[in-house]
């Protein structure tokens, strides 16, 4: 594999910009993270002309692909007639009436550009609704990497406290002051007995639980049956709002994200990474007697980019596509999400490897484990085989498929793959299970 003009300007860009790259997760290399020149369809193109298949898709926004047509004119169309204009416009009116056609818990919605920025207002906005200040998070839970909510996230906190501890609060980054531990509880995630005892013994200092409907931060955790409905109910019970952080599985795993997908509707939520289709725009919102808060000016939410006419326009293009024929792109997503999963087990199986893959509709986790238990949690999902995932992306990467660079081991299909890309990757994955034997 030729990556000299990535080490090039991997070289180049260290003087420059910390660690030569614009977000950390981007770091995770081999030897060096490679530069990517541009992405058509479902593939990508780095700057030594490697083509891959993609299926990190950006982390997660590109649902229709890189360019997708329709969202490219529309950008291009609304760019001609003004970027921002730091003023309401009718785009953005029409994406939130579309949003409340297709989110069973949205009444009213907002924007911002980011999915941390998101949870930083319904976070704020729980606590100004409901006259309490803590919030319960569940452990291995990411919801953005904001002072007050990025606790108990990453593997190596787990390794400060050992493992046969109960979850605890832990900061997840030198600079957090540790003020923000005093409002946050942290639960394990599928256990409703646990936070049935919480809420009995702290409902009163309680404004919301967040959670991922589906735990996609450490591969794809589904909940437990009746895990979902039993936060509802107890939420409802002990007067605390309850979250559902959609960031990953918003329009992903359906039309009508994770909550129309189990049919429980949160008090608000967050939807979604995939709602530009690459560009940044992200809608939160719930509850009508809720969001008056924010109609009503009574809570602060700002932002000079928020909902600008560019993203907006993106957006509503984006959800046009998906909606068409009531949402039909999504059983041609899955069906080939399940060709690739049925065919790398198969693989996985031959070589004799344990994998285990766990996934909903067009995304799953692949994460090296017995392939026939079930990951319910953060602790079952630590990684068994250090070093394995990394061995195996690197090979992947050799055979031209681009995949999660860290052991969360998300794969993302879109729009764009073709049965053509999946058959290419099955023959990848061989090739590279094939080198973990060594
Ligand atoms: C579930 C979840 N919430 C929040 C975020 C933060 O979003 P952003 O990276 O856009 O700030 C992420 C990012 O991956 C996420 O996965």
């Amino acid at each position: 594999m030729r990556i000299q003009a990535s080490k090039e300007l991997f070289d180049r860009a260290q003087k420059s910009l910390a660690g030569g790259v614009a977000a950390q997760v981007r770091s995770f290399a081999l030897p060096h993270p490679v530069y990517f020149d541009h992405g058509q369809g479902s593939k990508l193109y780095d700057v030594d002309g490697n083509e891959y298949i993609d299926y990190l898709l950006a982390y997660g926004p590109l649902i229709l692909g890189h360019c997708p047509e329709p969202v490219v004119e529309a950008v291009r169309e609304q760019a001609g007639r003004g970027s921002i204009f730091g003023a309401p416009h009718e785009t953005v009116v029409e994406l939130a009436e579309k949003l409340i056609e297709l989110v069973p818990c949205y009444e009213m919605v907002r924007f911002n550009n980011s999915g941390s920025e998101a949870v930083h207002a319904v976070l704020r906005l729980a606590r100004a609704f409901t006259g309490k200040s803590k919030i319960v998070k569940f452990e291995g839970h990411y919801h953005g990497w904001y002072d007050n909510i990025y606790i108990s996230h990453l593997p190596e906190a787990l390794s400060m406290i050992g493992l046969e501890r109960a979850p605890w609060a832990v900061l997840g980054s030198p600079g957090q002051p540790e003020s923000v531990l005093e409002d946050i509880i942290v639960l394990p995630w599928n256990d409703l007995e646990i936070v049935e005892r919480a809420l009995k013994e702290h409902a009163h200092e309680i404004a919301a639980i967040i959670t991922e409907p589906i735990m996609s931060n450490c591969g794809v955790l589904p909940p437990n049956d009746g895990y979902l409905e039993g936060l509802r109910r107890l939420t409802r019970e002990h007067d605390v709002l309850l979250i559902f952080d959609e960031v990953i599985t918003g329009l992903r795993v359906g039309l009508h994200s994770a909550q129309g997908y189990f049919g429980i509707t949160p008090d608000l939520a967050i939807i979604s990474k995939a709602l530009g289709a690459g560009y940044p725009i992200i809608s939160w919102g719930g509850r009508m007697e809720i969001m008056q808060l924010i109609a009503q000016r009574q809570v602060i939410h700002a932002g000079t980019f928020n909902g600008n006419p560019v993203c907006a326009a993106a957006a509503l293009a984006t959800l046009t596509e998906l909606s068409r024929d009531n949402g039909a792109i999504y059983e041609k997503m899955t069906a080939l999400t399940t060709t690739l999963k049925e065919g790398i087990m198969e693989r996985a199986e031959a070589h004799g490897i344990p994998v285990r893959l766990q996934g909903f509709g067009p995304f799953f986790g692949l994460l090296f484990r017995d392939p026939d238990v079930p990951i319910t949690n953060f602790r079952e999902a630590l990684d068994e085989y250090p070093g394995r995932y990394a061995r195996f992306r690197r090979a992947l990467l050799e055979r031209g498929v681009h995949i999660f660079p860290t052991e969360k081991g998300l794969w993302y299909l879109s729009a764009a793959h073709t049965e053509q890309d999946i058959a290419h990757t099955l023959d990848a994955v061989d090739g590279a299970l094939a080198t973990l034997k060594d």
